[in-house]
C-alpha cells in the first residue's frame, strides 16, 4: 500500500525529531570538551598523538602560547581573513577567535550567513559567501562572487572545509511509493531511516564532476579557491595560508603511488583509514607545490587535535553520534582552545621560518611525512586537479566547439 502524503509527513517528522534529540545529546556532551576532569586522559592523549606525529622541526620550533585572543590583537587588528569552512566546527572556532582579536573575517560555507556564525546579530562589517565547494564550478562561482563584491585582498586564508565521507542526502528514499511504516516500530525504524537520510557515501562516493568526495573538499576545493583568489589579486603579498587537515602524521604503509591511486580514486576507498590518511599527506605535498607557484605567500599545514563537531554526522548514523562524541571527550580540546591554537600558529613568527611549515594543536612545529617533500608528487596532485577542471570545461562546452581545432589568424 502506498504511503499517503500525510503519513509520510508524519513519518518524516518523527525521523527528524529523533535526529534532533540525538544531535542535542551530542552537543550537550561536546560542551564538556576540554573540561578539567579530563586532564589526566588529555595528557595521555597528547603523548599518544606525539607518538603518531612526524619529528619536531627544530627550525620552526614551538610557537609561544597566549592565553586570550586579545593578546593576538597587535597582529590581527585591521587584517582581513577569509575562513573557508568557517560556518561550523573548527573553522567557526577560529573565526570567533580572530574576530575577538580584531580581524575582519569573511566566512565561506554552504550555510554561510553574514555574521550569524560569530554573533547572534548580523554585522555590516563582515562578509559571508554561501558556496558549495565540492566542484570546480562551485569554487569558480565563489571566486567570481567575491571579486564582484569588490572586497579588499585578504592577508590570511584559512581552509577548514571538509567532510569525512558523505554529504546529507536530500532524497533519502528514491521510491516514490514506499510501503507505510508500521506505527509500533517507530524508534527502530527511525534509526534505520536516519541512517539512510545521513548515509555513508561508500555507496555514492563521487561528486557530479566524478571526483571522490573527500578528495573534492580536502584537495580540489582548496586548490581552486586558492588559485582563483590569487589570480583575481585577492591575496595580499606576504599573506599566509593555513590548511587545517591532518598535517605531519606518521602514516604507515603508504607510497607516492598509493597516494596517486587514492587521489585519482578510480576505486573508491574501502575504509575510513584509507579514505582519510593518504589525503592528509597529499594535502601536505600540495602545500609544497602551492608554495612553489606562489612565492609571495607562506603556507602552514595544521593538525587540529580533536574537537567534537558535526563532522561525523555525514558518515555515522545519528544514534551513534552521542557515543562517538563521548569517546572523543577524554582527549578532546574545547572550541576556545582550538580557536586560540590555530590563531596563534597563524600569527606566529615561527610559521614564517619556512615557506611551508607544519604544526599540531600543541603549537609544535613538526616535519611532515617524507612523501610530502617529493616535488614530483606535489606537482602531480596539482596537474591532476587541473585536469579535472579541464575535463569539466570540455564537457560544458557546446558540442560544436568541443574538440574543434583552434582558429588560425
Ligand atoms: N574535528 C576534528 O577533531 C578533526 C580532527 C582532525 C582533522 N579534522 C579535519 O578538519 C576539517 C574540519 O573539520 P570540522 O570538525 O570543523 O568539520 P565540520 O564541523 O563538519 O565543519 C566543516 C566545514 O566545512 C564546510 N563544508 C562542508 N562541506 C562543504 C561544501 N560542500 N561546500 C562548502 N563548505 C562545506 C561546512 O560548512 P557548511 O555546512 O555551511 O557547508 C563547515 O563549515 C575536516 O577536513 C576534518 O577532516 C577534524
Amino acid at each position: 500500500m502506498a504511503m499517503t502524503p500525510n503519513s509520510k509527513r508524519k513519518h518524516d517528522a518523527e525521523v527528524e525529531a529523533e535526529a534532533r534529540r540525538e544531535a542535542s545529546w551530542s552537543s550537550w556532551l561536546a560542551s564538556y570538551a576540554g573540561s578539567t576532569m579530563f586532564k589526566p586522559t588529555r595528557l595521555l592523549g597528547r603523548g599518544l598523538m606525539r607518538l603518531g606525529s612526524c619529528p619536531l622541526d627544530a627550525t620552526v620550533g614551538i610557537a609561544a602560547a597566549v592565553s586570550s585572543p586579545s593578546e593576538l590583537s597587535p597582529v590581527y587588528e585591521g587584517k582581513r581573513v577569509m575562513a573557508v569552512g568557517g560556518t561550523r566546527g573548527i573553522g567557526r572556532a577560529i573565526v570567533c577567535t580572530l574576530r575577538e582579536a580584531g580581524a575582519h573575517v569573511t566566512v565561506v560555507g554552504r550555510s554561510a550567513v553574514p555574521f550569524a556564525h560569530v554573533t547572534p546579530k548580523a554585522s555590516p562589517d563582515c562578509e559571508a559567501f554561501a558556496a558549495d565547494l565540492s566542484t570546480t564550478v562551485g569554487c569558480r562561482k565563489l571566486v567570481s562572487e567575491v571579486a564582484a563584491a569588490g572586497v579588499q585582498p585578504f592577508h590570511y586564508l584559512v581552509f577548514t572545509v571538509g567532510a569525512w565521507l558523505a554529504t546529507p542526502n536530500p532524497n533519502p528514499n528514491p521510491n516514490p511509493n514506499p510501503e507505510p511504516e508500521p506505527r509500533t516500530r517507530t524508534r527502530a525504524r527511525a534509526r534505520t531511516r536516519t541512517r539512510s537520510l545521513i548515509r555513508p557515501d561508500f555507496a555514492d562516493p563521487y561528486t557530479s564532476e566524478g571526483v571522490e568526495k573527500v578528495v573534492a573538499l580536502d584537495l580540489l576545493a582548496r586548490h581552486f579557491v586558492l588559485e582563483g583568489l590569487a589570480a583575481a589579486g585577492l591575496l595580499a603579498s606576504g599573506g599566509r595560508v593555513l590548511n587545517v587537515l591532518a598535517s605531519a602524521q606518521l602514516v604507515p604503509f603508504i607510497t607516492a603511488e598509493s597516494i596517486r591511486v587514492r587521489v585519482a580514486a578510480v576505486q573508491p576507498p574501502a575504509t575510513m583509514f584509507t579514505a582519510l590518511m593518504p589525503v592528509g599527506v597529499a594535502a601536505d605535498a600540495w602545500l609544497q607545490d602551492a608554495a612553489r607557484r606562489h612565492p609571495s605567500l607562506s603556507f602552514v599545514g595544521m593538525f587540529p587535535g580533536v574537537l567534537p563537531t558535526e563532522l561525523a554526522s555525514s558518515t555515522f548514523p545519528s544514534w551513534a553520534l552521542p557515543a562517538l562524541t563521548a569517546a572523543m571527550l577524554p582527549v578532546a580540546s574545547s572550541a576556545e582552545e582550538v580557536g586560540l591554537a590555530h590563531a596563534t600558529v597563524l600569527a606566529s613568527p615561527n610559521a614564517g621560518r619556512r615557506r611551508v611549515s607544519y604544526f599540531n594543536h600543541l603549537l609544535e612545529g613538526r616535519a611532515s611525512h617524507p612523501l610530502a617533500y617529493a616535488p614530483e608528487l606535489g606537482a602531480w596532485i596539482t596537474s591532476h586537479l587541473e585536469e579535472v577542471a579541464a575535463r569539466v570545461e570540455e564537457k560544458a562546452r557546446p558540442k560544436s566547439q568541443a574538440g574543434a581545432p583552434e582558429a588560425k589568424d
